[in-house]
């Protein structure tokens, strides 16, 4: 599938890279063209091949947002083009100031930060926001934090990440959108647009990057870092379709992955770096490496010395190496001996300093200092991460109606390790957000509640890891006290994200145990869940009546989990992701393929023979305080041409007694095809808001670009053949009909 490593080295002359770079950087609409192209190269003619590979040269900070001793005399002597982590008007200001001064070649340093959801202002985790169903909501969070990054003197970050994960073991699905790849390019693009905006260039954007490129989410066992093998039709057809979308919405840059992917590592891959990338898609931003992934190709016994692992990279089409230093060690030797050209550094050079140019960085290279006070954590904002929170719960159950809880009466027991746990609700990516300045569910609910009904707190367990059961009687007692309890349980911030995989889904340690314990006051209780990944929670969605997801929700995690909790706002969230009933299931993914034996009850079917072939929560599932109903499903036509397009009507109302949201989900679903097709495919989806009573005629037109399927060849048809339609509430609710497609 992947060309030979030197297939690379034969695309592109810096001139023609130029002309790729400034035509889709002119997306951005900051430059003109020509100029970029004038500029680059003036630029490139003054630059020693050591001063062009410190354009290709990212190093880190520390974590405190400092930069590290050695940066100014690289800077002075041109040997570094961007930072990550060094965060803070003052010190990028101080960084830049050297780079800016510089009397020969002054090439603005670019900072760049993991700005994943939220700078100062902590969103909820991007899985959290996926499950909004709403691109606004993510356009509105990545607009925020690109303001604070902004005003902290950053320029890039290195989000969104759109790896698409089916397997919850893989800590890193709480970054990106879930299993799907229509809802993931859905949500990419709307995190593009949040960040850059109409122009990057502008005051208060940033640079985007699109990450990890690619199938990383596909890690073998859910193990991070871990080799990834995966057919060229489900790469296309499952891990492309975000990264196409975010290059479609103009992302500035894209980042190669850690793992290896079919045998070549993802940041030596001339097939995704620049077949796809550069040939297919004519991507025209860079690509930067993930940190030290370049050296490490060494480590992963694809290059046996540094000088291999900078040239694989290099012509494979990576552009900036983040931390290690093989570009700037190795590569003047590797052209003295004739293995790589000139060229191929003046490509990577033109293609940073191209973004650097249309980024506005030359002529507003510094952050304007004092904003910091008013912009980072202001009330809009959080006021922003609030709404978003309040729009990315998922009322798993309600059983009996014990949601939402009045705000008069008797006592309320709050219980749990991540009751009153300000950090956990950051997430593993938290950016420069502080445990101090976030409201925890018991602050919260405290407040929503006032004087309304007294507040009784217990932790249960001592630490989230609840290595014992020592705190079970008193918050026992204290649910005995209470007319109600709400439980809070789940995972710690650091046990998904990076480097965080888990070979249980279980609540960790003893938490189940204190939900039994509690339940035993027999009150009526509500479990929150506060988690980076789906959770086996068969237990609690048969025993407790109530279930509230509400993912790590943000600095203002607690008001708006309070708000939710009391009715304020009416949960209208739905599962990006699958829930599985036990860790065996995984990988268990709504769009799976038929198979020839469908499980059933008879023998030789394909099941497991210990467990249900459904999971716990499918994937789109969501309830809401109010209720509603689907009716008047209609098409446009009964049979289209291969080459037409058909409406898909129908009409939503909202027949309980409070306003709220759903979210429609049109799935489609082939009766054969010459590839086996997946069991249905998600095509679109509306979230809507309804008044009690109201009713909505929602419309979706289906074309091509929908109806179409990679054939054998994997060649992009429609091909011939009977659908059905599915416009529903979850992946497996809805209603259904039918349609036929004809050749032309
Ligand atoms: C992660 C990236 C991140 C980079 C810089 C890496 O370890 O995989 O997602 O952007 O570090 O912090």
């Amino acid at each position: 599938m992947s060309p030979s490593p030197d297939t690379a080295a034969s695309v592109p002359f810096a001139t023609l890279v130029i002309v790729a770079v400034s035509c889709a950087l002119s997306l951005t609409r900051a430059a003109p063209a020509d100029l970029v192209d004038a500029r680059v190269e003036a630029l490139l003619s003054k630059m020693t091949l050591a001063e062009k590979l410190g354009q290709l040269q990212q190093l880190d900070g520390s974590a405190d947002g400092n930069f590290k001793p050695e940066h100014p005399d690289l800077i002075r002597k041109g040997l570094m083009g961007s930072t990550l982590n060094v965060r803070g008007a003052a010190r990028t200001n101080a960084l830049q100031r050297i780079a800016m001064e510089q009397p020969r070649v002054a090439v603005p340093l670019l900072f760049a930060y993991d700005v994943i959801h939220g700078y100062r202002t902590i969103f909820p985790i991007p899985l959290g926001l996926a499950a909004t169903w709403d691109p606004a909501v993510i356009e509105r969070a990545a607009t925020v934090s690109a303001k604070e990054s902004r005003a902290a003197g950053i320029r890039w970050t290195f989000a969104p990440m759109v790896d698409i994960a089916r397997d919850p073991r893989w800590g890193r699905i709480a970054e990106g959108a879930g299993e799907d790849p229509y809802l993931g390019a859905a949500m990419a693009a709307a995190w593009v647009r949040g960040f850059q905006g109409d122009s990057y260039a502008a005051p208060e954007r940033l640079l985007a990057c699109a990450k990890h490129w690619v199938a990383y989410g596909a890690a073998e066992g859910g193990r991070d870092y871990n080799t990834a093998d995966v057919s060229e039709r489900t790469l296309r057809e499952v891990y492309f379709p975000p990264f196409k979308a975010a290059v479609d919405a103009g992302v500035a840059t894209l980042m190669s992955a850690f793992n290896d992917l079919n045998g070549i590592p993802a940041t030596a891959n001339p097939f995704t770096l620049t077949d796809v990338l550069r040939g297919e898609w004519h991507f025209g931003g860079f690509v930067v490496s993930d940190y030290n992934a370049v050296r490490e190709l060494m480590v992963h016994r694809a290059a046996a010395s540094e000088a291999e692992a900078a040239r694989e990279a290099l012509t494979a089409g990576v552009d900036m190496e983040m931390v290690s230093r093989t570009f700037a060690g190795e590569v003047p030797k590797l052209i003295e001996q004739g293995r790589l050209s000139v060229a191929d550094v003046d490509r990577a050079v033109t293609r940073v300093l191209g973004t650097k140019i249309m980024s506005g960085l030359f002529e507003n290279p510094y952050a304007p200092e004092g904003a910091e006070a008013t912009v980072l954590l202001s009330p809009d904002h959080r006021a922003a991460a609030r709404e978003s929170a309040g729009r990315s719960f998922v009322l798993l159950k309600n059983a009996g109606h014990v949601l939402p809880l009045a705000t008069t009466g008797g006592p309320v027991a709050v219980i749990g390790p991540l009751a009153d746990d300000q950090n956990a609700l950051l997430g593993s990516w938290p950016g420069d957000g502080r445990a101090g300045d976030t409201v925890s569910l018991l602050a919260g609910l405290r407040a929503k509640l006032g004087s309304g009904r007294a507040v009784l707190f217990a932790k249960g367990c001592a630490t989230i890891a609840c290595s014992s059961t020592d705190g079970f009687d008193q918050a026992a007692a204290i649910a005995r006290q209470t007319d109600t309890v709400v439980l809070a349980v789940g995972e710690s911030a650091d046990m998904s994200g990076e480097a965080a995989s888990r070979s249980s889904l279980d609540l960790p340690g003893r938490q189940l145990d204190l939900v039994r314990r509690i339940q035993e006051a027999g009150k009526p209780t509500v479990v929150v869940l506060m988690n980076g990944r789906p959770l086996t929670i068969g237990w609690i969605a048969e025993q407790v009546p109530a279930i509230l997801e509400t993912w790590f929700a943000g600095t203002e995690g607690g008001s708006a989990i309070a708000a939710a909790l009391v009715g304020d706002v009416n949960p209208g969230g739905k599962l990006p992701v699958t829930f599985v009933r036990t860790v065996g299931q995984v990988p268990f993914y709504y769009n799976h393929k038929h198979t020839g034996r469908p499980p059933n009850t008879t023998k030789y079917t394909s099941k497991y023979l210990d467990v249900e072939s459904t999971p716990l929560f499918p994937f789109g599932f969501g309830l809401s305080y109010t209720s509603f109903r689907l009716s008047g499903l209609q098409l446009s036509a009964a049979t289209i041409p291969s080459d037409g397009s058909i409406r898909v009507e129908a009409d939503i109302e909202n027949t309980g007694a409070r306003p709220g949201d759903e979210v429609v989900q049109l799935y489609l679903r082939r009766a054969a095809a010459s590839v086996t097709p997946r069991v249905e495919t998600l095509t679109a989806f509306r979230r809507v808001t309804l008044t009690p009573g109201a009713k909505q005629r929602l419309s979706f037109q289906l074309g091509t670009a929908e109806l179409g399927m990679l054939d054998r060849r994997l060649r992009f048809v429609v091909e011939p053949g009977d659908f059905q339609v599915m416009v529903g509430t979850s992946s497996v609710e809805g209603l259904t009909t039918e349609f036929k497609v004809t050749a032309r």
